[in-house]
Parts: C-alpha cells; structure tokens; sequence
C-alpha cells in the first residue's frame, strides 16, 4: 500500500475495500466445490457457526490491531510485543503460497472467459473439456501467465484504485447475476434433491475433516490469517464502527458464498445424479457452469458475461495478495518497488508451474496424496492459517489481554458482542483450532483415520 498512510474516506470506503479483497475465487469456485464434497448441508452449517463466531472475534482482532498500530502485519506484531513479530513474518507467508496457484485457478476463469466470448460455450459443456484443457501443458500455462501478468502489471503500475473503481460496479452486477443464476439453477429438473442437501444438515457426514475444512475456507474466504486485514485497518479511521464493518463485510461475503453453492450444488445433481459427492473437486465450477449455461438460450453471452465478472473479483483479490508480498518482500529486502515486484513475478509463476502440470503431466507427483495445487492450498488454508489463528488468539486472549481490542473498537462506537468475543478468542477458538489442527494433519499423513 502506499508509504504515508492515507485513510479511507467515508464508512462504507472501508467496507468496500475490504470485501473487494475478500470477494474471489474463494466464494465463487472453492465454496461451493468443498460444499460438495464434505456433505452439504452439514458443511453449511459448520461454515455458518464458525463464521459467527471465530470468523467475527477474529476479523474484528486483526482490524483492531492495524487500526491500533498503524500498521501492517509485521510491524504491528513487533510494537504490540517483541517477542511475536514471528507471527506477522508468519502471516506474511500465506499469501506467498496462495497467490501462484490463486493465478493458476484465475487462468482457467480467464480461459473459460475467452471460449464464451469466442462463442464455443457448448463445446465447454461437454463432460471431457475441462479435464482435457487442464491436462494439457502449453494452454493453461499460456492463460495462468496472462492472469499473473496482468495482476503484476496492476500492481507495478500501482493503478489498484482504478481496477477497484471498475470492480465496484461489477460487484454488485455480480451479485445479481449469482442470485439470478441460482434462482434459474433451483428451477432445473431433479434439482430440488441437490438443494436438499446443501441445505439440510445431515450428521452423519459430520467429521473432523468437515470443520477443518470449513474453518480453512473461512480463513481464505475472509482473508484472515495472512495479515491483510491488519493492513486495512491500519487505513481505518477512528470513528468507524468496527463491528459494524465487521458485520457487513460478513454478510456480503457469506452471501454470496452461499448462492454460488446454491448456482453449483444443485447442478452436480441435475446434470450427474449427485452420486459420490465426495469426488467434487477443484475443477467443479467450470464443469458444471457451461452445462447451465448450455440449458438457457443466449446461454454464451450470459456466460461470457458471468465469466468476466467473476475474473473481477478474482483480479482484485491476486491484487491485493500480490501487492502485500511485494510491499513486504520490497521493505524486508529493502528493494525499490519495481525490483520487488519483478522478484514477486518470477517467485510465482514458478511456483504455479507445479499447480498447473499437477494436473497433467506431473500428475503421478502426489505430495501427501493430493495434487499440488491441492497440495498448496492445504500448506496455507488447513496449516498455517489456523496456527497464525491459534497464535493470534493466544497472543491477544493472554499477553495483551483482549480488552486492548476491545478498548480499540469501542473508540468507534459500542462493542455489543464483546463478551462473545472474549471468550471465543481466550479459550474456544484456540482450543478448537488446535484440536482440529492436529486431527485433520494426522489424517492427511495416514497416521490416524477420523
Ligand atoms: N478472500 C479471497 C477470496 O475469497 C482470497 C484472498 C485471500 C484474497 C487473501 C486476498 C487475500 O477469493
């Protein structure tokens, strides 16, 4: 972000931003898929606890520490207390890992983008597309270096706001064209079976996994854990109600999170039968979405239309991810801006490449059994984000103590929830994140079945 912090104007400026960041490729392709695969409903309803709950208390706490500081992640650890500046250089990491696969998933969008425009929108319902354009070498290489070319070209150029400015108006069209869709998917025949169970809880599909999942997609989806946030509310200003903004971006970012699973869900029944829901994977949206369109007629444009949308909200988000690793990478290295950036370019398109093969021709390496590019997402969302959570709650719940952030967001206003929220970040968020933490790794090494 830039060197002498400026601030948002207005309230809503704030709220803005933020849910630009957090509204991407998180809501629209990787809800809905993980939706799919850990039992619906039953994901649904884990996904909705945890983000009233360790979603809220830990939103409000990063936003609370920038706002105190001034600072970003790194800096604000380090002058809330010495001895956990590591969790800043922690959280600094996520974004590392994420941004090259991130690319890799913002290529297909732009792929699939290209082949509406083009008019070829039914050859991509075919059942075969997907799995052959991703196995192939040379094209999704091609696209995934477009997308992280033009996010690195945003971000050198530091023309942000304009991208913002431009996906301030296709937010809320993308939001309409969502709800519209899912009301469109809902009406398709043997739907109403895949709308049963993304929406009712069924217990027996509940597991540890579940909730790990679920709180990982949390973290991603909120851009949580990875020092972000701090960084916004470094921008903050004082008589904003942090709460308040808290709750908005929640709301928003929830919402549309869950009617692309309401767009997505249904369709794997109408089109599939809804058997082995657990085989849903990364590829889902773009397996399933041409098969809707294919169905409505003036079907391409619509999905040409959706597709840019959506590469929109994937641009701000690798924006906003790129630009704290350069800002990071550019203070750390005391590198000038444009070096910082380049040095950023290279790192990720050569940590992508592996996402992209995994699919193809590096298919037979399977890091813990995954994919890489499942393999990545794993690193940050399942590992390290809940243990810069779990260091972050113990860091605020027992050394300087919540009420500091209490005290912080009562500046701007009253703080309703706060007993909710000393209580979720002193002893329940940490005790379930470690829990989970360690269950579900263990699981992922083979050592132990849950
Ligand atoms: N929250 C974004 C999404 O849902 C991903 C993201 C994470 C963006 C972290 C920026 C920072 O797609």
């Amino acid at each position: 972000m830039n060197e002498n912090r400026s601030s948002f104007t207005g309230k809503i400026g704030f709220v803005l931003a933020a849910a630009g960041s957090a509204v991407g490729l998180g809501n629209i392709w990787r809800f809905p898929y993980l939706a799919a695969k850990y039992g619906g409903g039953i994901f649904l309803l884990v996904y909705l606890v945890l983000a009233l709950t360790f979603g809220f208390a830990l939103m409000i706490t990063e936003i609370a520490i920038g706002r105190k500081t001034g600072l970003s992640a790194i800096g604000a650890y380090k002058k809330l207390d010495k001895r956990f500046s590591f969790a800043g250089y922690l959280a600094a990491i996520v974004p590392i890992i994420i941004l090259p696969y991130y690319s890799v998933i913002g290529g297909w969008v732009t792929k699939y983008l290209a082949v509406f425009v083009s008019g070829q929108g039914k050859a991509a319902a075919d059942g075969d597309y997907f799995g052959d354009f991703i196995g192939g070498v040379g094209e999704p290489i091609f696209w995934y270096f477009l997308f992280i070319g033009v996010t690195a070209i945003v971000v050198l150029f530091g023309v942000q706001k304009g991208v913002e400015k431009v996906s301030k108006i296709m937010m809320p069209i993308l939001v309409v064209l969502t709800l519209g869709i899912s009301i469109y998917t809902i009406t398709l025949p043997g739907a109403w079976e895949g709308v049963l169970y993304y929406i009712t809880p069924n217990f027996e599909n509940f597991s540890a996994t579940t909730v790990l999942a679920a709180m990982g997609q949390l973290f991603y989806s909120m851009s949580l854990s990875m020092g972000i946030m701090i960084t916004y509310g470094s921008y903050m200003k004082k008589d904003v109600s942090i709460e308040k903004s808290v709750k908005q971006i929640e709301i928003f970012d929830t919402g549309i999170a869950f009617f692309a699973g309401l767009m997505i869900v249904p369709a794997v029944f109408v089109f599939g039968g809804g058997d082995n829901m657990e085989k849903n994977g990364a590829g889902l949206m773009f397996e399933v979405l041409p098969k809707i369109f294919d169905t409505i007629p003036g079907g391409s444009v619509l999905g040409g239309a959706f597709f840019i949308l959506v590469l929109f909200a994937a641009l701000t988000s690798s924006i906003s991810l790129m630009e704290t690793v350069v800002s990071f990478l550019g203070d750390k290295l005391k590198i000038g801006r444009k070096l910082s950036c380049l040095v950023v370019f290279i790192f990720c398109v050569l940590l992508g490449l592996p996402s992209s093969l995994g699919f193809g021709i590096w298919s037979h390496i399977a890091p813990l059994g995954m994919s890489f590019l499942n393999f990545f997402d794993f690193i940050s969302n399942s590992v390290l984000m809940p243990i810069v959570a779990f260091i972050t709650c113990i860091f605020i719940g027992f050394i300087i103590k919540p009420k500091s952030v209490i005290d912080e967001v009562e500046i701007g206003g009253a703080f309703k929830r706060k007993r909710l929220f000393a209580v979720m970040i002193k002893y329940i968020a940490p005790i379930c994140i470690i829990l989970i933490l360690i269950s579900s790794v263990l699981d992922a090494f083979g050592i132990m079945k849950i």
